[in-house]
């Protein structure tokens, strides 16, 4: 579609541009439009000042909000773990396990239903605002598996994390150091040309400091960006090592002592949580106020796999870091848009303005506070990514 179109009538713009409109970090403007062109936002203002248009879509006063940002998802698998699921909300504990069944599923299928499962769930997030969503490996766990994992999610986008050191496998069980050999030579060479990110799961039963150092820093060294799991399941070195490596982000930050928030405080570092593990495991909260608090930029992302958070929805992460990690409606709408850009070290999504994609998801509600106070509610009425309309429900 060619031309410029109008998004106008905008009751509520969440622009994320800090200091402009109500002045607040969300950019709160009223009564606005956005003009995009050729994919773009090409100007911000008040309704009344709109400039002409090649067409309109009215907003009849709805909010509208930059497209969530979900900077952390597992998309690439195979099988289903809704047993397990049960057996956590019956008692259970969540290890990380049950890694293992789906790499066991995955190796089986074909790149067919691979694809169709990830081409299903980034349509089940675009219908609920997500315009960017980042994928990871970690289901496959051969050379040749982490490559076409990759390269199946390098079809859906940019934002792709080579994650072969997601759990060490059953066949190396006995010898975890060959497989961070095999992960940091033929494993990253075969991944690489299609990961934009290295991403290790620095966990007790999963990948030590010494390894994950290693993996980071190799996989740095090949050119891809860092972010990693750590202190999911328990304390651990795993935040501290990611601020020292420069990493883009840090997710989960489940379990934190002072020095963890004091280096997440003084560095670059985005501290990614993930409400959706919690709600699925039944596991205790992340807090997010005592980073916050800190100074620490915080984004929220759905985790969405099939074992520890099956979710694909940022309006449920909203409504989850609200009521149970005691953010404000600002602070998780923020953290859903531009902290997910940040996490990503991106400036072009996450934010209205000129110059910035025209991701835009339009709401069937009249402010942002909806999104955690009708929590489990459709409110996604458009979604347009690059400029172009998507869905409509
Ligand atoms: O982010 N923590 C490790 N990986 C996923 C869980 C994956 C799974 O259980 O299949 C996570 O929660
Ligand atoms: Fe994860």
């Amino acid at each position: 579609m060619s031309g410029s179109l109008l998004v106008d009538n905008i009751g509520e713009l969440v622009t994320n541009v800090a200091g402009t409109g109500d002045g607040g970090p969300l950019g709160l403007r009223r009564d606005a439009a956005v003009l995009v062109e050729a994919g773009r936002v090409a100007w911000v203002g008040a309704a009344r000042y709109a400039p002409a248009a090649d067409r309109r879509v009215d907003a009849e006063q709805a909010a509208v909000l930059p497209g969530f940002v979900d900077s952390h998802a597992h998309l690439v698998f195979a099988g289903d773990r809704a047993a397990e699921f049960a057996a956590r909300m019956a008692g259970r504990p969540y290890t990380g396990g049950g890694i293992r069944t789906t790499v066991g599923a995955t190796r089986a299928a074909g790149d067919d239903a691979l694809r169709a499962t990830v081409r299903r769930l980034v349509g089940e997030a675009l219908r609920q605002g997500t315009t960017t969503i980042e994928i990871k490996s970690g289901y496959g766990l051969t050379v040749a598996d982490e490559a076409r994992c990759l390269r199946i999610a390098a079809e859906a986008t940019d934002e792709t994390t080579f994650l072969g050191a997601h759990v060490v496998p059953a066949e190396y069980a006995d010898r975890p150091d060959d497989y961070v050999g095999l992960v940091c030579g033929p494993m990253l060479a075969a991944a690489a040309p299609y990961a934009r990110w290295v991403d290790v799961f620095c966990e007790r039963g999963a990948f030590d400091a010494d390894h994950t150092r290693a993996i980071l820093t190799v996989g740095q060294a090949a050119g891809l960006g860092v972010r990693l799991h750590a202190n999911q399941l328990g304390p651990g070195p795993g935040v501290r090592l990611g601020v020292e490596l420069g990493a883009a982000s840090v997710d989960h930050c489940t379990h934190l002592d002072d020095a963890d928030v004091d280096a997440l405080a003084s560095g670059q570092t985005v501290a990614t949580l993930l409400p959706g593990a919690e709600f699925s495991t039944r596991s205790p909260y992340p807090d997010a106020r005592r980073l916050l608090d800190a100074g620490v930029t915080v984004a929220l992302a759905t985790d969405c796999n099939p074992g520890s958070s099956y979710t694909s929805s940022m309006p449920f992460c909203v409504a989850l870091a609200v009521r149970e990690m005691r953010m404000t409606p600002a602070e998780a709408v923020w953290a859903a848009t531009a902290g997910g850009a940040r996490a990503l070290r991106r400036d072009d999504i996450g934010v209205l303005r000129p110059g910035a994609r025209a991701d835009l998801t339009i709401l069937d509600a009249p402010s942002h506070l909806h999104l955690a106070y009708r929590p489990g509610v459709p409110l996604i009425r458009q979604v347009l990514r690059n400029g172009v309309p998507q869905c409509r429900s």
